[in-house]
């Protein structure tokens, strides 16, 4: 009988403290499951390789150093031939938890991402997907590793992007002071900080900014209160779908991180996120917050910054007498072609 009414104590407690976790519009970030360890590693070698690209020295740590929180700090990043990219480099980290990929959600998922950059003329030079497994097949040391992971002989340029969307599967950064906090650690974050999620959540921020990447999972409007002000064409969702009402519809970028991730918004013009708090209370909520209240919710944004995964550099397979070394400056990606 005791023990039973134990039981039941315990059980009341439990439904309780998962209730408090549940009520907030913000989840912890889980870890990681499920990861094919090979093509994880596989993934890890082709995302830190150069060769991949037209210049030869152009990977997707370039843009998306992971040193650097997975972003390169640059209003618009240098891709090939120094050629400036058109929008802003978000971050490759925790990017699994983004619903669609890319500010206007043109991927579905990582691996369909991944093509993208590989192909585009400004950004990695544009190698065809022929081009690149090609590249690939003349390094032996690639060709047994994809055999081990795919079991076949042949390098398609599918298993590339799949290996490389396993790898970015990894790169999580749970554990943040918020997410301790979320978890019961009433001592994780101060008084300011813990005013500033209030406010986050008064005024309306976590309408937009939810769940467990704090964003990452909505289109909404760039400017519902007044419209945004920019150079950059980029329009959006309406870029894909060409609807009108899709017009300066964004998706929503996750805020983890954010600290590290300036300069913000898709054209970069936001160098602080003083300013981009101020914004954003301006043109998304139609309200002018005091210095007292930016000053409370840049704090609170600063406690989602995570633990970063120690990620060991790979070594990467040797070329072989067929590989053809790159010319920086010089051709086009079909020259580089071999004969
Ligand atoms: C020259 C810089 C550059 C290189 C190289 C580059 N990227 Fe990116 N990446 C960008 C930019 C810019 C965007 C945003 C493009 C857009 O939304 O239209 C982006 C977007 C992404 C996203 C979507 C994130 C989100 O929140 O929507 C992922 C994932 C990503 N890149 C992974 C990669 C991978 C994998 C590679 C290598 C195959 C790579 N990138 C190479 C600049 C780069
Ligand atoms: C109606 C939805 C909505 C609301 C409400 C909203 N946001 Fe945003 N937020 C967005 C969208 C969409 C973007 C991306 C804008 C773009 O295209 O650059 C964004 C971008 C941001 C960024 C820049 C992130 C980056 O990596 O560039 C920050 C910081 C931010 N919001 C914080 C806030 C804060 C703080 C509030 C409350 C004061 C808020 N947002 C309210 C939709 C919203």
């Amino acid at each position: 009988m005791k023990i039973r009414i134990i039981t039941a104590v315990l059980l009341v407690a439990c439904v309780s403290t998962a209730r408090a976790a549940t009520d907030e519009p913000i989840q912890p970030i889980q870890l990681v499951k499920e990861i094919n360890l090979a093509k994880a590693d596989l993934g890890k070698q082709l995302f830190f390789d150069g060769r991949l690209s037209r210049s030869g020295i152009l990977s997707c740590a370039t843009c998306h150093n992971l040193a650097q929180a997975g972003v390169d700090n640059l209003q618009y990043s240098v891709g090939d031939r120094w050629k400036l990219d058109d929008i802003n480099t978000p971050t490759v980290y925790n990017s699994s938890l983004n619903f669609v990929q890319f500010w206007d959600g043109r991927a579905s998922d990582l691996q369909a991402q991944a093509g993208g950059p590989i192909g585009n003329p400004v950004e990695m030079g544009g190698f065809t997907h022929v081009i690149v497994t090609d590249v690939l097949k003349t390094m032996p040391g690639y060709v047994t590793e994809f055999n081990e992971v795919y079991g076949t002989n042949d390098i398609s340029f599918d298993e590339v992007t799949g290996a490389i969307a396993e790898f970015e599967k990894t790169l999580k950064t749970p554990n943040g002071r918020f997410d301790h906090w979320l978890r019961g650690d009433k001592n994780a974050i101060d008084a300011q900080e813990l005013a500033g999620y209030q406010l986050f959540k008064s005024i309306g921020c976590s309408a937009c900014h939810n769940g467990e990447g704090v964003g990452g999972n909505s289109f909404q409007k760039l400017g519902v209160f007044a419209p945004y002000k920019t150079n950059n064409p980029a329009e959006g969702r309406y870029d894909v779908t060409k609807k009108d009402k899709d017009r300066m519809t964004f998706k929503v970028p996750m805020l983890r991180n954010v600290a590290l991730t300036y300069p913000y918004f898709h054209d970069g013009a936001a160098r602080t996120l003083h300013d981009a708090v101020e914004t954003m209370g301006r043109i998304q909520l139609g309200r002018k917050l005091t210095p007292k209240e930016n000053g409370e919710i840049v704090a609170f944004l600063k406690t989602l910054t995570g633990e970063f995964p120690s990620i060991v550099l790979p070594q990467l397979p040797a070329g072989s007498d067929a590989t053809p070394l790159s010319q920086p400056f010089a051709g086009t990606p079909e020259a580089h072609h071999f004969q």
